[in-house]
């Protein structure tokens, strides 16, 4: 393809997997290389004086791009070729505008939100959190006078949205950070439901901006931005990353929503670095295959956890019922199960230990979404932040272990959940 930004074959429009090999990038650019090689540049030459002035104006904002004038590079603060490349194929996935990406998944959340919000505002937030995010929503930007209103997933918006109204009472609601499935309970948010109500929120012409960290399944089994979210927000160390060797993160939205977000990267310096882009657009090419066959595994783990007398409760998005409340929720928001599993042992806190200690190929590890298994236990070490009395409200018990299950062959990993449960 001539076209680095060729998408169909004829009438025939390409699917993200078959894009992620080229997708955006010009050999002809550099010396005909076949991938893209790692641009490891602070800073850019300009052919002119004339040329530079040009990029900046745009790059400032300072004028519109003209008829088929292209931004040129500067700073990597503000743009690199592994960056752009990377967000353009990342928009692939999720049908976006627009991407940009972060040196971590922490750092697209509070470049989004310190971007939205101002003194005075309320942020609406889904409660459990992923630990980090609970502590920045709690903790931090409370001291900037931005004011969180938590609310409890798996519970229908309609229900939820009285209270909420009366907690907002009356002041600016700015912007939403909603996780589903939650970390680590999986329980749901009705993305569609809670974008409506959020975005009625808003006053005269101000519309409140709904953000959804889709880390949990990632670019492959839900899609926000087609159910009402505004910005979709990565932890691309996760399941984007994919290989447990890299910290990142990424927001995806139309170029509007995304712009104050992409001049608060460039002004606090969050962006990721060249080599950090390199490595996503390696993993991306693997996306849909990793993801898929740690999905496969993730249903033989649950169906083995449910079967088993030492566990107690399961909680899996494929294992939901058509009785269960978020049933009609799961149906229509996404698109498969993804390969997170939190469960619960027997002995509490204790048990969960001796079953951590006891595992022999999966490891006993924070994090998700990469090859390998982890596990870990989410009330002493990812959140370990939140109060007991909150944890509990939320559902993250002491006997609950979180587990990302990764693409081994399905056949070890109950072998050794087998094993190390002995021990529970
Ligand atoms: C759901 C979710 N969002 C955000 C983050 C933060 O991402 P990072 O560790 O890349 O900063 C994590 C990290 O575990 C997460 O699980």
């Amino acid at each position: 393809m001539r076209n680095p930004k060729q998408r169909s074959i004829g009438s025939r429009s390409l699917r993200p997997e078959s894009l992620m090999m080229s997708y955006g990038f010009d050999p002809r650019l550099s010396e005909g290389a076949l991938k893209c090689p790692i641009f490891q540049n602070s800073t850019f030459v300009f052919e002119s004086a004339e040329a530079g002035k040009a990029f900046f104006e745009l790059a400032y904002g300072l004028r519109e791009l003209g008829p088929g004038e292209e931004p040129g590079l500067i700073y990597s603060r503000l743009n690199n070729p592994d960056l752009e490349i990377l967000e353009d194929r990342l928009t692939l996935w999720d049908d976006a505008e627009a991407a940009i990406t972060f040196e971590s998944g922490m750092a697209a959340i509070a470049t989004s939100l310190l971007a939205y919000c101002r003194p005075g505002d309320v942020l609406v937030h889904s409660e459990p959190l992923y630990g980090g995010s609970e502590y920045l929503i709690t903790n931090v930007l409370p001291e900037f006078g931005i004011e969180p209103v938590g609310f409890q997933a798996g519970i229908p918006a309609r229900t939820l949205a009285p209270e909420i109204t009366k907690r907002v009472a009356g002041r600016k609601v700015a912007a939403a950070l909603i996780e589903t499935p939650a970390n680590p309970t999986n329980a749901l948010v009705d993305i569609q439901g809670m974008s409506d109500l959020i975005h009625g929120m808003g006053t005269g012409d101000q519309r409140p901006v709904v953000m959804l960290d889709n880390t949990f399944l990632g670019p492959l089994w839900q899609h926000p931005l087609e159910h009402g979210a505004d910005v979709v927000i990565y932890s691309a160390t996760k399941f984007i990353g994919g290989h447990s060797d890299l910290i990142a993160g990424a927001c995806l939205g139309s170029t509007k929503i995304l712009q104050p977000i992409r001049v608060l990267r460039t002004f606090m310096g969050t962006m990721a670095g060249p080599w950090t882009g390199w490595l996503l657009m390696r993993s991306l090419e693997t996306l849909k295959m990793r993801m898929t066959a740690a999905m496969k595994n993730a249903r033989y783990v649950a169906d083995f956890l449910d079967d088993h007398p030492k566990v107690t409760s399961v909680y899996y998005l494929g294992l939901l019922r058509e009785s269960d409340s978020m049933f009609e929720v799961y149906r229509r928001q996404c698109v498969g199960p993804g390969s997170l599993i939190a469960f619960e042992v027997k002995d509490g806190e204790a048990g969960a230990f001796r079953f951590l200690n006891a595992l022999q190929l999966v490891k006993l590890a924070v994090s998700l979404g990469g090859t390998e298994s982890l596990a870990e236990h989410p009330g002493t070490m990812t959140h370990a932040d939140v109060p007991p009395d909150d944890q509990m409200r939320m559902g993250v018990t002491p006997a609950m272990v979180r587990m990302s299950v990764g693409v081994e062959h399905y056949s070890d990993i109950l072998a050794d959940l087998e094993q190390a449960l002995e021990a529970v």
